[in-house]
This record gives structure tokens, C-alpha cells and sequence, in this order.
């Protein structure tokens, strides 16, 4: 079957879009803190580099092998950028959705690990990726939130056990949690619609929440400046940023549970 083209603008209507849906389930990326100051991997024709190394290998498996204190250095510099940050209004549209109860279910998966979501007072949350305000020990698996831990001990000691402690994050080469990720393929089974926002959509295996979704007869809408690999897929692909785009979206379900005297 051919897949219709989506629609990449912003229809008359598109604040429309998620009105009279029970199941939500939203899916974010990068993209969404971009608008607090945090920078996205890829996207706007760059990509991340820190020290001229890339990313990829500054946070993989095999960096925590060869040199922890350097995968610390750079996982303190990344959390010092996102100290300076507050969620935005992207964030906090679906928080309010969330306390607010617009949705009968309205689960938020997100790749993000720098906490804008739990910021902004996100309840339903599975962090995919980890958090960067953690820190894991390698043998035992205690975690710790780094609040704790004094910043010059790099790499931290573990209080349960005395081994090293690394990011509580994951990291290229390694494998999700099972738990989280078949909790997450779950839940986008069941929804109705699927929402995605501020991911290039090309790291496995979160890419595969919204083609599960949609799979299973979920409405697939993705908000993103540019194109990007899923946007083939989507019923709707919103040409905007997460700021501009989601507190519209949110707000006529708002105007559809409430509706003016
Ligand atoms: P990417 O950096 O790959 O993609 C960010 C996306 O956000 C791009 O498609 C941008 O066009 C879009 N974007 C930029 N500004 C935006 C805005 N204001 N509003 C909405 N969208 C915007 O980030 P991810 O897809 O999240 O994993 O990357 C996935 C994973 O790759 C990350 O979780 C990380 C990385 O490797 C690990 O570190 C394990």
C-alpha cells in the first residue's frame, strides 16, 4: 500500500489534531529542549563534537572501559549546560496535560536525560536513556543522585559497595532496560494517537515506538523544524518547534474538556 504524503504544514486545523483521542502516547527527543539552551545531537547540520571528539564515542561502552574520568568530564560539562536550563513551554504543555487529566492515559517516553520533563512536573514518565543527574556503580548497580555526591570525587565511590561509579545513563553499545523499552512498545500498542517530538528518529530501538504505534491503527503526528526519517510514516508532520507547536495542540483538547459557558 502506498503511503500518502503527510502533511508538513501547520493545518488551519491543526490545533485541532488531538482532539477526541483517549490514549496518548508522547514520544521526545533532543528537539524538545533545544528551545532551553540544551543542544541537540543532530539536526541543523551539525553534529555534536566536544574536545574533537564525537559524541558517539565520548559516550559509549568502551569509553567507561578505557578512561571513566573522561567519560565524567564530559558527562559533568554536558550536566553544566542543563544546570542553566529550565523546561519551556513544550515541557510544560504536556505536563499540564498530564495533571491535568486531559487523557484517559497519557504516557510520556522520552530520550532525553537531562530531567526538563520531571522539571516541568511530568508524572507518567520513562526515561529511556537514564538520567544524568545519576550516578550507577558498576558492580552492584546502587544509584545515586550526583546532588549527593561531592563533584571532585571523579569517578565516584560507591557507598555499597567501594567500586567505581559511572553515568547512570546508557550509553552507545549498550542495551536499554528491558523493562522500560517493553513497557514503552506497550504502551504505544495501545494508544490511539502518537505523538512525536524533536527526534531525527534514527536510534534504535526508540525509533520503534512510533512505527509500533502505528502499526496498531495509532494516528502518527510528529512536530519537528525539519524533516526527518519518520516523517514518511506520519498522518501529520508539523513543520514547527516544540514551543510554538505543542501548547496549541494541547490547548483545544483543554478547550474540549472545558468548553466556555
Ligand atoms: P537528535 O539530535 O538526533 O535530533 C534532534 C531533533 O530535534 C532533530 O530532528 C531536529 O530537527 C529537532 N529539533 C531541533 N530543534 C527543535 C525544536 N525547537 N523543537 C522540536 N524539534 C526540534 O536527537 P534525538 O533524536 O533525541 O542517545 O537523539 C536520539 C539519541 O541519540 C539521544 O537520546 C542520544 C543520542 O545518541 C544516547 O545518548 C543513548
Amino acid at each position: 500500500m502506498a503511503l500518502s504524503a503527510p502533511n508538513t504544514s501547520v493545518p488551519d486545523d491543526g490545533r485541532m489534531l488531538l482532539r477526541g483521542f483517549k490514549r496518548l502516547l508522547v514520544l521526545t527527543g533532543a528537539g524538545i529542549s533545544a528551545e532551553s539552551g540544551v543542544p541537540t545531537f543532530r539536526g541543523g547540520g551539525g553534529a555534536a563534537v566536544w574536545r574533537g571528539m564525537p559524541f558517539e564515542s565520548l559516550s559509549s561502552a568502551r569509553m567507561v572501559q578505557h578512561d571513566l574520568p573522561l567519560v565524567w568530564e564530559w558527562f559533568d560539562y554536558r550536566r553544566g549546560i542543563v544546570a542553566g536550563c529550565e523546561p519551556n513551554a513544550g515541557h510544560r504543555a504536556i505536563a499540564d496535560a498530564q495533571t491535568s487529566m486531559l487523557f484517559d492515559d497519557l504516557t510520556l517516553v522520552t530520550q532525553n536525560i537531562d530531567g526538563l520533563h520531571l522539571a516541568a512536573g511530568s508524572t507518567d514518565l520513562i526515561e529511556l536513556h537514564g538520567n544524568i543527574h545519576q550516578a550507577r556503580c558498576l558492580s552492584c548497580n546502587f544509584r545515586q543522585g550526583l546532588n549527593e555526591i561531592d563533584p571532585t570525587d571523579r569517578p565516584p565511590v560507591c557507598s555499597e559497595c567501594f567500586d567505581s561509579m559511572r553515568p547512570n545513563v546508557v550509553l552507545f553499545g549498550e542495551t536499554l532496560d528491558d523493562t522500560l523499552i517493553l513497557s514503552a512498545y506497550e504502551k504505544a500498542a495501545i494508544c490511539d494517537v502518537c505523538l512525536v517530538v524533536g527526534t531525527s528518529a534514527v536510534v534504535y530501538p526508540a525509533n520503534q515506538i512510533p512505527v509500533i504505534a502505528k502499526r496498531n491503527g495509532a494516528v502518527l503526528i510528529e512536530v519537528n523544524p525539519e524533516e526527518t526519517d519518520l516523517t514518511p510514516t506520519c498522518d501529520h508532520s508539523i513543520r514547527g518547534t516544540a514551543c510554538e507547536i505543542l501548547p496549541r495542540l494541547f490547548s483545544s483538547v483543554t478547550n474540549q474538556q472545558h468548553p466556555a459557558p
